[in-house]
């Protein structure tokens, strides 16, 4: 088991490339399923998830050619056999080959994912959008049976709420539905759009990418294609507030604003200065800070995703900060944690109130999900004295070298191995 020990104390200050986005790397991955001819993706984040995706697909027969910062898969040869629990269970995204071997072999087995840290986290949503394309679904012994025998129908499918999984489950199997899809109430995230970029780069015909309605033509013949995944805005989101936390000042390559607008908005609000440069964006938190209100929503709305982030920056802030989590029903472990630091936050439901203008002190703590952890390394940063964050494989299913793009900015981290 690895540890982070963690000096805080120090502002950081120089540039760190954002790598290509984990949300967008693991569709695109399933979505090679859906086709006999070669998918390379170029800008994978090297993380523990994409590792694990690339097994998953070499567990179905495709190879996997990764080779200079890009990924080849060739699933012509692929099996369709079921996604064994073991591998479902370590990664929830797995659930994401349903829909493209259901699409292509008109049947799929994989092994129903648990719960995990920050919820339930069902996968109605999924099924929902298969049945509405003619798949009979049946659940046995755990796992989840999908059969479309005389092949999947075009239809149109309605989201009650927005799930990005769910919306990209609907995608990878209306691409080779016969007529047209129209999915309504789609998740509107940046991933989910560039899924749809590597799609229409495959030969897929759709229109609406990125919006709440969008419309796919399916049954056209997939070809040769090769895709660059988008930044990961939520890497991004988490330097800038390293910048902020630290009273530093931090240039993020590669980063786009427009994709961390609500983001931006409330860390503005909280004191921090965000400009675009050239090269990506610059973050720099001169002054004072201020606690902000933030309730989490889909994009383009506050992140879920850095809500423990801003969580942690808020801690420091002068005043108080609510923060209200509506997409996940658990997402506030990370406060038993912060509170070991010296925060001071009263949970309520999915509120908390973060009552700022803590001096945040050293201590032992856990890392229990991604984001979670990355905020307690983020607290680590501004406090005094030694942080030492235990269990650090939670980061690394996420962050590509965390640990030293920090300490390149002036952290002061050690990488600590049982
Ligand atoms: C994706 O998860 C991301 N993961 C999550 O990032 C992210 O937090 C989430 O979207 C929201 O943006 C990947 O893309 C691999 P949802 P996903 O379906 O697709 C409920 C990280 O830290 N729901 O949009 O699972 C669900 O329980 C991870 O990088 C259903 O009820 O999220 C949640 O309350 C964490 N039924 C809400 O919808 C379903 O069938 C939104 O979930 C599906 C979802």
């Amino acid at each position: 088991m690895e540890r982070l020990l963690i000096e805080g104390g120090h502002r950081l200050e120089g540039a760190v490339q954002i790598v290509g986005a984990k949300n967008a790397a693991l569709p695109q991955l399933a979505a090679a399923l859906l086709s006999p001819e070669p998918l390379t993706l170029t800008n994978l984040p090297d993380v523990a998830d994409v590792r694990s995706m690339m097994t998953l697909l070499e567990h179905y027969g495709a190879t996997v050619l990764a080779r200079s910062g890009a990924v080849t898969v060739d699933a012509a040869a692929v099996v369709n056999r079921e996604a064994p629990y073991d591998i479902v269970r370590r990664m929830r995204a797995t659930i994401l080959v349903l829909g493209p071997l259901l699409a292509r072999f008109g049947h799929a087995r994989v092994s129903q994912p648990g719960g995990c840290a920050i919820g339930a986290r069902p996968v109605d949503l999924h099924l929902k959008a298969l049945s509405a394309l003619g798949t009979t679904i049946a659940l046995d012994g755990g796992s989840i049976d999908a059969r479309a025998p005389d092949g999947l129908r075009g239809g149109r499918i309605l989201f009650g709420s927005p799930s990005v999984g769910a919306t990209e489950t609907a995608l990878m199997a209306a691409v080779l539905a016969r007529g047209e899809t129209e999915i309504m109430n789609a998740a509107r995230e940046p991933e989910v759009a560039d899924l749809c970029a590597c799609l229409v780069a495959m030969g897929a015909e759709i229109e609406g990418a990125g919006t709440h309605r969008i419309l796919v033509q399916g049954g056209r013949a997939l070809r040769k294609a090769r895709h660059e995944i988008l930044p990961d805005r939520v890497e991004a989101g988490t330097y800038a507030v390293a910048a902020a936390i630290t009273g530093g000042q931090l240039e993020l390559t590669g980063a786009r604003l427009e994709h961390l607008a609500a983001v931006g908005e409330a860390l503005e609000a909280a004191g921090v200065r965000i400009w675009p440069t050239d090269r990506g964006l610059m973050v720099s938190r001169p002054g004072r800070l201020k606690g902000v209100d933030i309730t989490t929503e889909p994009y383009p709305g506050f992140s879920t995703d850095l809500q423990a982030q801003f969580m942690a920056l808020m801690t420091i802030a002068d005043g108080a900060s609510m923060i209200r989590e509506t997409v996940f029903e658990n997402r506030f472990m990370h406060v038993p944690e912060l509170s070991r630091l010296g925060a001071n936050i009263t949970l309520q439901g999915a509120s908390a109130m973060v009552r700022g203008g803590a001096v945040l002190r050293g201590a032992p703590v856990m890392a229990t999900d991604l984001r979670a952890s990355v905020s307690l390394v983020l607290a680590g940063l501004a406090a005094q004295g030694e942080t030492v964050v235990n269990r650090v494989y939670h980061l690394d299913r996420g962050y590509e070298c965390l640990d030293k793009k920090l300490v390149r900015c002036g952290a002061r981290i050690q990488r600590l191995r049982d």
